[in-house]
C-alpha cells in the first residue's frame, strides 16, 4: 500500500515536470515563428463636430470607416484567442499619447481572423480643450494574443497620416 502511494506520486510527479518542459518547449517553439497580420483602413466619412460645454470647446469625432484585416498567421495550435482594437492616437500639447478605442473584437479562431467590417466608431472619439481642427492622427491596429499555455503577448500596426478636418459643423 505504502509503496504503491509512493509510486503514484511519483508517477505524477514525473508526469507534471514532463508537462512543464513541454508547456516551456511549446512557448519557445511559439515564440519563434515571427507572424505576419496585416490591416488596412478605409474611411468613409470623417466629421468634426465642435460644441460648447462650460466654456471649455468639446470636440467629438464621427467616423464610418472599413477596417480589414488579416490575422491568420498570429493564430497557432497554441492560440486560444486574439483580443483586437483600433485606437485613434494622437499627440496634444498635454499628452504626447491620446488614445481612443474605435472599435474592438474577440477573435475566437483562424478562421475568424480574416474579415471585413464596415462600422462607425462605436466610443465616441471625444477630446476636451486641446484644438484638434487638422489634428494628425494614426490609426493603430492592436492585438492581445492569449495562448493556451506561456504568456500573452502583444503587437500593433500603425496606420499613419490621417487627418482631422479643418472645418466643423
Ligand atoms: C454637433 O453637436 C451638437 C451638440 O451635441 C448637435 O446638436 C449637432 O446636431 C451636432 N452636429 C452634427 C453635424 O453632428
Ligand atoms: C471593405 O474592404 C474589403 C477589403 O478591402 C472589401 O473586400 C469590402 O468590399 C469592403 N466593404 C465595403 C462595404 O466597402
Ligand atoms: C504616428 O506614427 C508615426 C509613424 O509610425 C510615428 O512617428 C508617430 O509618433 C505616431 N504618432 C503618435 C501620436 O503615436
Amino acid at each position: 500500500m505504502h509503496s504503491y502511494g509512493y509510486r503514484a506520486n511519483a508517477v505524477l510527479t514525473f508526469s507534471l515536470t514532463l508537462l512543464a518542459v513541454m508547456c516551456a518547449m511549446a512557448s519557445l517553439s511559439d515564440n519563434r515563428n515571427s507572424p505576419s497580420p496585416s490591416a488596412h483602413v478605409q474611411l468613409r466619412s470623417l466629421i468634426l463636430n465642435v460644441t460648447s460645454f462650460h466654456r471649455l470647446s468639446l470636440y467629438v469625432v464621427s467616423m464610418a470607416m472599413n477596417i480589414s484585416a488579416d490575422l491568420q498567421s498570429l493564430f497557432t495550435w497554441n492560440t486560444k484567442q486574439v483580443f483586437v482594437f483600433l485606437a485613434a492616437e494622437y499627440r496634444t500639447p498635454k499628452h504626447s499619447l491620446n488614445q481612443i478605442s474605435l472599435w474592438d473584437g474577440i477573435i475566437p479562431s483562424k478562421e475568424h481572423a480574416k474579415f471585413w467590417i464596415h462600422t462607425s466608431n462605436k466610443y465616441r472619439f471625444i477630446d476636451q480643450g486641446s484644438n484638434l481642427r487638422g489634428k494628425e492622427f494614426n490609426l493603430t491596429m492592436h492585438w492581445h494574443v492569449m495562448p493556451k499555455t506561456g504568456k500573452m503577448f502583444a503587437d500593433k500596426i500603425v496606420m499613419p497620416g490621417y487627418r482631422l478636418p479643418e472645418e466643423y459643423r
